[in-house]
């Protein structure tokens, strides 16, 4: 279903340096006289979906707004293939973040554009791609059958449900064919078949782009079927990050609170 762009995201990743895609170091934000973060550092390699864990306010969605750029460090580096963000022209700047899609906690759909035109909107903006109108369309339907919603184009978000609306924020992103791809809990609120189809489709883009994804979540069973790596926040820092079936087995204590369901996420 998305074999058609396989070629180009792999003549771009054999252009790539190696290394990581994105290296955040010593990262400090805080909120008036609320450190958020203290001195955080995290890597996300090329191709791979790593989970993203933390209690409920502990700053996930700010991390995701920081690398996206919405939101600006204190203290710190982020390197984008290298790249200084905070050293780079605001030209260099713009390529990198359209390198970089998110798929917002809330689905924040423009309710006065059918189901469609909400997924095309990136790709109008965009205008500078020079997409013609007909590329635009297919590349809406690609989005749309690839969350499941084939048939819904000509809706209203009025007349969807709110899981459809979600999957309407990810077509929507996924339409820009980022590069890199930060979900904010994409399947809190979803059944557990169309939570299943959001984790499929991260699966398949990693899978046939190489869509390297960072997926904020407090669904375990997502992140265990999904994830290459999980990272755990906590107090500001990772404090825990590796693979999927190490920090399972991890015996921190923190870690295990947070897996046992003994501390709030
Ligand atoms: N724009 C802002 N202004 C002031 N404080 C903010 C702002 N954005 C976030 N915060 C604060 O930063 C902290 C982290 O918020 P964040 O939204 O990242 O939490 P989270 O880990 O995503 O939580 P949840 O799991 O509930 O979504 C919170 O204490 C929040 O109140
Ligand atoms: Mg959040």
């Amino acid at each position: 279903m998305v074999r058609e762009a396989t070629e180009e995201i792999h003549e771009q990743a054999a252009a790539a340096p190696s290394g990581p895609i994105l290296s955040l170091r010593g990262i400090w934000k805080s909120f008036g006289t609320k450190a958020v973060f203290r001195g955080l550092d995290l890597d996300i390699e090329r191709g791979e979906i790593l989970a993203l864990l933390g209690s409920s306010g502990c700053g996930k969605s700010v991390l995701l707004k920081l690398i996206i750029g919405l939101m600006s460090v204190d203290r710190g580096t982020i390197l984008w293939d290298g790249m200084h963000v905070e050293l780079a022209s605001s030209r260099e700047l713009a390529a990198v973040r359209r390198r970089v899609g998110m798929v917002f906690q809330g689905a924040a759909l423009f309710d006065s554009l059918s189901v469609a035109d909400n997924v095309a909107y990136g790709l109008n903006v965009q205008g500078s791609q020079g997409m013609k109108p007909a590329d635009v369309k297919e590349r809406v339907a690609w989005a749309l059958s690839a969350v499941g919603l084939g048939d819904t184009g000509a809706l209203m978000p009025s007349e969807l449900s709110g899981g459809m609306r979600k999957r309407v924020g990810v077509a929507r992103t996924i339409a820009l064919r980022p590069e890199v791809v930060l979900y904010d809990e994409p399947t809190t609120g979803l059944d557990p078949i169309n939570s299943a189809r959001i984790g499929d489709l991260i699966a398949q883009l990693r899978h046939e782009l190489n869509v390297t994804s960072v997926v904020v979540t407090h669904d375990l069973t997502l992140a265990s079927h999904i994830a290459d790596r999980i990272a755990l926040l906590h107090e500001g820092r990772v404090i825990a990050i590796g693979p999927v079936d190490v920090i399972n087995a991890s015996t921190d204590p923190i870690v295990r609170e947070f897996l046992d369901g003994r501390r709030e996420m």
